[in-house]
C-alpha cells in the first residue's frame, strides 16, 4: 500500500461497503455499535483499506488491540509457522511449548515481584473473570470495588463491575451481589472538588469512610478491580497518588489489588503496563487486546502463591490457543525490540499536538494521555464544562469523512488509540485532520 495516506476516492460509505452494510444488517447483532460505516478490506501497519479501495489512517487499532499494526510481517510468520504444526490441542488438558513459554515471558515483564503464574482465556472479559474468581477464591471473601466509568467486560461478573454507561447494564440485572462502586479519579472534573495541585486522592476515602461505613466490611472484600488509566471512560488519567492510596488500603485490609491492562497495557503508555507509571505493584495484572496484535487472547497474571487453587476450579476449552499465544510473543518480541519507545516517543509528540489545538479550538476542553493513548475531551464551554456530546459525534464521523479513524470514548470525549508502529508524519497528519474536523463541527454549531 505505497499511497499518500489518507486517500478517499468514493462517497463514504462507498458502493461496496454500503453493500456489505446491508447484508451485515440482515445477519449480525443489533447490539454492536458502529460509529461510522467503515468495511475494511486489509491493513498494514498503522493504515487500513476499504473494500471501496479508500485508505485511511488508523488511530483506533480496532481498539488498541492491533498493537504492532495490522498484519506485522512477524505475527504472521509466527501465526503461519504455529498453524502448520498444530491448531489446537487445548492447553487446560495437554501441555505445549508456546504456553509454557508465554508464561516465561508475561513473568519477566510483570510489574510485581515474581513468582507468577498465568490462566489463559480469550478475551478482556474472560481474564477478568478468571481474576475475580482467583480473588474471591484465594481469600474467601466474596465483595469486590470497583469505580464508576469503568469497563471491565460484558459477562456477568465483569458486567457486575462495569459502571461506564447504563446502555451496557440495562436489562441485564441483577447482578453479581457483593459489587460496590467508588468514584475514580477524573481530575478534569474532580469527583471532590480538588484541583491537581491540592489532590492528595480524597476519593479513595469514599471506599474507607462511605463503603466500609455504611455497605461492607473490609474482612468480606476480595479485591478492588481498577484500570490504571480508564479506557471506555474516558482516556482518563489519574494522579499517580490515587494508584498508591488504592495499594496502601488494600494491603491494610489484605484485599488483593487486580489492575485491568486490558486497554492500557501492552505497551501503549510507553510501559509495558500503565500502572508501571506509578510505580505501584498489583497482586493481579490482567490483559488482552493488544497482547496478541488481534488474534484472541486474554490472560490474568497473579502472584504464584495467589495462583494456586486446584485443578478443576477453572479452565477454558480454547484458552491460551496455540496460535493466539505464538502471535503473543511475536508481538512481545516486538513491543520489546522498539514499539514500547516508538509509543512513548510518538505518543509525547501527538499528546503535544493535540494539546497545541485547544489554542484554536475552544470545543476542545481537555486532552489527556499517556503513550498513545491520547483522550481529547469536549465542552461547549470550558468554564461551565458542559459536555459536547452531538459534537463529539459529529467529530468522529467529519475524521471519518476525511481518512482519520478514531473511536469516541467516555460520554463526551474521543479516543486515540493507534497501532504503536505510529509514526512522527502519521501523528503530524492525524493532528491535521482532526484540526479541520473540529472546524468543520465548530462551524455547524
Ligand atoms: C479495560 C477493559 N477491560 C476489559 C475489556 C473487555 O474486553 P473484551 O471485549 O475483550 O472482553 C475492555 C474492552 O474494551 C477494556 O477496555
Amino acid at each position: 500500500m505505497n499511497r499518500q495516506v489518507p486517500d478517499i476516492r468514493t462517497e463514504l460509505p462507498g458502493p461496496k461497503a454500503r453493500a456489505l452494510i446491508e447484508r451485515d444488517r440482515a445477519v449480525v447483532s443489533t447490539s454492536y455499535t458502529r460509529d461510522y460505516p467503515m468495511v475494511i478490506a486489509r491493513g498494514e501497519g498503522a493504515v487500513v483499506e476499504d473494500v471501496d479501495g479508500n485508505s485511511f489512517l488508523d488511530c483506533t487499532a480496532g481498539i488498541a488491540v492491533a498493537s504492532t499494526g495490522h498484519s506485522h510481517p512477524d505475527v504472521v510468520a509466527a501465526i503461519v509457522q504455529q498453524a502448520k504444526q498444530f491448531l489446537h490441542m487445548s492447553g487446560t488438558d495437554f501441555y505445549y511449548e508456546a504456553q509454557v513459554r508465554l508464561g516465561e515471558v508475561l513473568s519477566a515483564v510483570m510489574p510485581m515481584p515474581g513468582p507468577h503464574r498465568s490462566f489463559f482465556g480469550n478475551s478482556g472479559t474472560e481474564a477478568n473473570e478468571a481474576a475475580l474468581k482467583l480473588a474471591k477464591y484465594h481469600t474467601k471473601r466474596q465483595g469486590v470495588i470497583a469505580f464508576f466509568g469503568s469497563f471491565h467486560g460484558r459477562t456477568m461478573g465483569s458486567l457486575s463491575l462495569t459502571a461506564s454507561k447504563v446502555a451496557q447494564r440495562r436489562g441485564f440485572g441483577p447482578f453479581v451481589p457483593g459489587t460496590f462502586h467508588a468514584p475514580y479519579a477524573d481530575c478534569y472534573r474532580c469527583p471532590v472538588g480538588r484541583t491537581p495541585e491540592s489532590c492528595a486522592a480524597e476519593c479513595v476515602d469514599f471506599i474507607e469512610q462511605q463503603l466500609f461505613v455504611h455497605l461492607v466490611a473490609p474482612e468480606e472484600v476480595a479485591a478492588v478491580m481498577v484500570e490504571p488509566i480508564q479506557g471506555e471512560g474516558g482516556y482518563l488519567v489519574p494522579p499517580d497518588v490515587f494508584l498508591h492510596r488504592l495499594r496502601e488500603l488494600t494491603r491494610a485490609h489484605g484485599i488483593l489489588l487486580i489492575v485491568d491492562e486490558v486497554q492500557s497495557g501492552m505497551g501503549r503508555t510507553g510501559k509495558m503496563f500503565a500502572v508501571e507509571h506509578a510505580g505501584v505493584e498489583p497482586d493481579i495484572v490482567t490483559m488482552a487486546k493488544g497482547i496478541a496484535s488481534g488474534l484472541p487472547l486474554g490472560v490474568a497474571t497473579a502472584r504464584a502463591d495467589v495462583m494456586s487453587w486446584p485443578p478443576g476450579t477453572h479452565a477454558s476449552t480454547f484458552g491460551g490457543n496455540p496460535v493466539a499465544c505464538a502471535a503473543s510473543l511475536a508481538t512481545l518480541a516486538l513491543l520489546r525490540d522498539g514499539l514500547i519507545r516508538n509509543a512513548e516517543v510518538v505518543g509525547a509528540h501527538l499528546l503535544a499536538g493535540v494539546r497545541a489545538l485547544m489554542e484554536r479550538h475552544a470545543l476542545i476542553g481537555d486532552v489527556r494521555g499517556r503513550g498513545l493513548m491520547v483522550g481529547i475531551e469536549l465542552v461547549r464551554d470550558r468554564t461551565t464544562k458542559e459536555r459536547a456530546t452531538t459534537e463529539r459525534d459529529r467529530l468522529v464521523r467529519e475524521c471519518f469523512s476525511r481518512g482519520l479513524l478514531v473511536l469516541r470514548a467516555g460520554r463526551n470525549a474521543v479516543r486515540l488509540s493507534p497501532p504503536l508502529v505510529l509514526t512522527t508524519a502519521q501523528a503530524d497528519t492525524a493532528i491535521e485532520i482532526l484540526d479541520a474536523a473540529l472546524t468543520a463541527v465548530s462551524n455547524v454549531r
